[in-house]
């Protein structure tokens, strides 16, 4: 059976399952290279944007007649356009948490699982949970709680994370990653905590809820409005009642046959409370790869029919060579094998690296990925201010090979997706000051031997390195992952990279750096 299934609101996807097997899962902001990317609202480019997506699908998987096409929150007129493009037999929806939790469930090891879904909003509200039975997921409460919303709504009065740019309403969606990372300034103030509660119990809309919970606090919640140290503490303040009412919920339902807790939902991003929760339920807790909506396409496969075999993640666009191996060979490039990048990383470049099909969600996991060795928080500082331009308090997260992962961290349970902020040893934080936040914590990946990642590492290993690396997504500033060589160029010819290893070839910034990382050039 040949299914296929669409998101079109923010961080717009369409997936393809056939026979169960996920064949692709293809984020339109990558083919569009429009972070978060939206469909047009307006028919004809709406029209013109699916066609274009639905030739890539075509391309990817050799299907153009399915079975069954599933759509979730898609507003009438829209899907009349889809059903015009695609040859379906039978149309069917799905609610929006109800796909974000079967994409959990389903990328999960558990039999007995509670599931919790929580975002800014979908058709069904903002926070639900679920019970899992294999095979079947069932509905359990529908919470009135928005930690999506309002926590970036706060980060619009706190100058440090707008960087003094103008933005939407609510807040634009990037704010809640930057507002996270920035919390480790501050600190939680106890009398705060209430007011902040009541703020996510209630929230409605933008201005009110910014009036009442200003009044209650004492504070002048506007643009940019409060100083630094209210904006940190308050961001830290924030981010503790988000976690107290999370884990309220939580211990709320939690029965003693779960196996495991799984969080998704685009809240399941924030990796702070996710780590609080793993360590205060007593169950495992797990993340899939896309807890944003970058899933949703995924998870309403799985409400036709469950996934055959748990789903691989590596399911977007192979990479696009857009630029002739000669001129690539003209400015210095070689073809080199991974313990050559290793090397490299060994002598201090950061390396970005573009490897076969893309990596589901948000976070770069191996085959679109900027490399460098932790040493030094100088390396850290260098690759946020001149290759991504990003603020300095953002942290950079370690990649670490599974199998040595109780080297760097008291606890080395799975994180493949860089899902939790773990705390690492002390000995860690001494020798590897740019893998871990200011909060003492590192948003770590796990990286099994089988993949690229798990290559490079066990190169390292091999050359008398301990295996990790720090991982960061693979784009300049605004940009989604990269997805073609000619935007490799950019990044080497517009910020501080080194270099970028292309499925093999090695380029160079320029034929400077080729000498001065002593790599044989070209013959
Ligand atoms: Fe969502």
């Amino acid at each position: 059976m040949n299914v296929i299934a669409f998101h079109v609101q923010h961080d717009a996807g369409v997936a393809v399952a056939r026979d169960g097997v996920l064949e692709l899962a293809l984020e339109l902001e990558r083919l569009f290279e429009v972070r978060y990317f939206a469909s047009a609202r307006d028919d004809d480019t709406f029209r013109e944007q699916w066609r274009k997506a639905l030739d890539s699908v075509v391309q990817a998987t050799g299907l153009s007649r399915f079975d069954v096409a599933v759509t979730s929150w898609v507003m009438p007129s829209q899907r009349r356009i889809l059903a015009e493009l695609v040859s379906a037999e039978r149309w069917v929806t799905v609610d929006h948490h109800r796909a974000h939790a079967l994409h959990g469930v389903h990328d999960a090891p558990y039999r007995r699982a509670l599931v919790v879904s929580f975002d800014g909003g979908g058709n069904d509200g903002t926070f639900n949970v679920y019970r899992y039975r294999e095979p079947t997921l069932t509905h359990v409460r529908r919470v009135s709680l928005n930690l999506g919303t309002p926590y970036r709504l706060l980060a619009t009065t706190m100058a440090e994370v707008t960087g003094g740019r103008a933005q939407p309403r609510a807040g634009h969606l990037s704010l809640a990653g930057k507002v996270m990372a920035y919390a480790a300034l501050g600190s939680a103030r106890e009398a705060w905590l209430a007011a902040l509660v009541e703020y996510y119990q209630h929230y409605q809309e933008p201005l009110q809820a910014l009036y009442t919970l200003g009044e209650r606090l004492g504070l002048e919640l506007e643009p940019d409005a409060l100083s630094a140290a209210d904006a940190r503490d308050l961001a830290a303040s924030s981010q503790r009642a988000f976690e107290i009412l999370l884990q309220q919920v939580i211990l709320e339902q939690i029965a003693d046959d779960d196996e495991g807790l799984v969080l998704t939902g685009g809240c399941a991003l924030n990796v702070s409370a996710n780590e609080r929760i793993r360590h205060s339920i007593g169950v495992p807790v797990h993340v899939p790869p896309a807890p944003n909506d970058a899933g949703i396409a995924v998870g309403a496969l799985w409400s036709v029919a469950p996934p055959s075999a748990p789903p691989d993640v590596f399911v977007g666009l192979p990479f696009a060579h857009d630029v002739g191996e000669e001129e690539l060979r003209r400015r210095g490039a070689v073809r080199v094998e991974l313990d050559a990048v290793a090397a490299l990383l060994r002598r201090g470049a950061v390396v970005g690296i573009a490897h076969g099909r893309a990596e589901l969600g948000p976070r770069a996991l191996g085959h679109r990925s900027l490399l460098a060795l932790p040493r030094s928080v100088e390396v850290k500082d260098r690759i946020n201010a001149r290759i991504k331009s990003r603020e300095w308090y953002r942290p950079l997260a370690p990649a670490v090979a599974a199998w040595r992962a109780g080297d760097f961290l008291p606890d080395p349970s799975p994180s493949p997706y860089m899902s939790f902020a773990a705390p690492v040893h002390p000995e860690t934080a001494r020798q590897f000051p740019a893998a871990v936040h200011l909060d003492g914590t590192a948003r770590v990946q796990t990286v099994a031997r089988g993949t690229l990642l798990g290559r490079l590492l066990t190169l390292l290993e091999a050359q008398g390195e301990p295996p990790i690396v720090l991982n960061t997504s693979f784009n300049t500033k605004g940009r989604p992952l990269i997805q073609r060589a000619s935007m490799a160029l950019e990044a080497l010819d517009e910020t501080d990279l080194d270099f970028a290893w292309l499925e093999g070839l090695l380029v160079p910034r320029d034929h400077a750096t080729l000498q001065r990382f002593s790599v044989e050039g070209p013959s």
